[in-house]
């Protein structure tokens, strides 16, 4: 566990400390001065990170709030709103993609969203508000729950244009050298399940969700992420590469959140 947790943190540290892109990927600098900061970090959010990339199980409390969280059960009454209400009964979404995947995503990085979204980094009409009436523990709980539970895919998908998935699939294995796209496997993984605890899973995740992100942030609205990694990526995207990209990756196994 030790290992894995420092490498995946380490190209969490290169990110901040405004690495270039392709540095983050297995970087393995453990010389730089901000793993101290990092280290402690991690004991502060141990429990986070044990809903990540450990095998360690995180502590039941915790869970057990971030169950009630969700359910819309929490004492004192967690946002108000139930998360299941829009993110379905297992965190899996309705099928329709307005709303998000949670099952499985990285603890650490439902974390940060759920911040991202109180302090107006990522501004959303829904989760805005949702967030800002979570406490800090409730936020915690309920990332770590999402981080643990399992979900099957909506299916059926739908047809698609077999161009389009070709195309797709080739940006996400090695980008586009013409168009200055790097390949999505840099950081999400070879099969697009994600590089816990910073980058989440593409694989099985909504297409219409997927692209919308994009949009955002070549338009600069959704602002978190580390780096600017993401916006440097969209803004030289087409609408019809994210589309492309998205509809592939929307098709893409992911045992590791379906427990399939
Ligand atoms: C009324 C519907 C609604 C409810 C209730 C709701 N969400 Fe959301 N959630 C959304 C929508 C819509 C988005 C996508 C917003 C965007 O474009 O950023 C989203 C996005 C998210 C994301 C980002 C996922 C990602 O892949 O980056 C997280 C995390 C999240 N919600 C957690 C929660 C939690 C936890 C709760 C319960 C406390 C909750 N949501 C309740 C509608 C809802
Ligand atoms: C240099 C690393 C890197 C590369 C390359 C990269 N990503 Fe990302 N991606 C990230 C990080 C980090 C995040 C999380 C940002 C945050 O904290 O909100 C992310 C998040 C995303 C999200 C949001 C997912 C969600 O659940 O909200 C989408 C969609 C996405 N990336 C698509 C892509 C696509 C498509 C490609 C390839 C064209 C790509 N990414 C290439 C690092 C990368």
């Amino acid at each position: 566990m030790k290992s894995r947790t420092l490498k995946t943190c380490v190209g969490l540290v290169l990110l901040a400390a405004l690495a270039p892109i392709p540095a983050m990927v297995g970087a393995q600098d453990t010389s730089t001065p901000a793993v101290g900061a990092l280290e402690s970090r991690l004991d502060d959010e141990r429990t986070l990170f044990a809903a990540t990339i450990s095998d360690t199980p995180p502590d039941d409390d915790l869970l057990e709030l971030g169950r009630l969280v969700a359910m819309g059960g929490a004492e004192n009454v967690g946002s108000g709103m139930a998360c299941i209400t829009c993110h379905g009964g297992q965190g899996a979404g309705d099928g329709s993609g307005a709303f998000p995947r949670l099952a499985g995503l990285p603890g650490w990085y439902s974390y940060k969203q759920l911040n991202d979204y109180a302090s107006g980094d990522r501004p959303n009409e829904v989760m805005t508000g949702i967030a800002q009436r979570l406490t800090e523990r409730e936020r915690e709980a309920v990332a770590t729950y999402y981080a643990v539970v399992q979900a099957p895919i909506h299916r059926p998908l739908g047809e698609v244009d077999q161009g389009l998935m070709q195309w797709g699939g080739q940006l996400a294995a090695v980008g586009s050298a013409e168009k200055g796209i790097p390949a999505c496997v840099n950081c999400h993984g070879p099969q697009g399940t994600g590089n816990p605890p910073s980058v989440p899973y593409l694989a099985g995740q909504y297409a219409n969700y997927m692209a919308y992100q994009l949009q955002l942030w070549k338009d600069g609205v959704r602002d978190n992420d580390p780096m600017d990694v993401m916006s440097a990526i969209a803004e030289k995207m087409s609408a019809e590469d994210m589309r492309a990209v998205s509809e592939y990756y929307r098709r893409v196994e992911n045992p590791e959140t379906t427990g399939e």
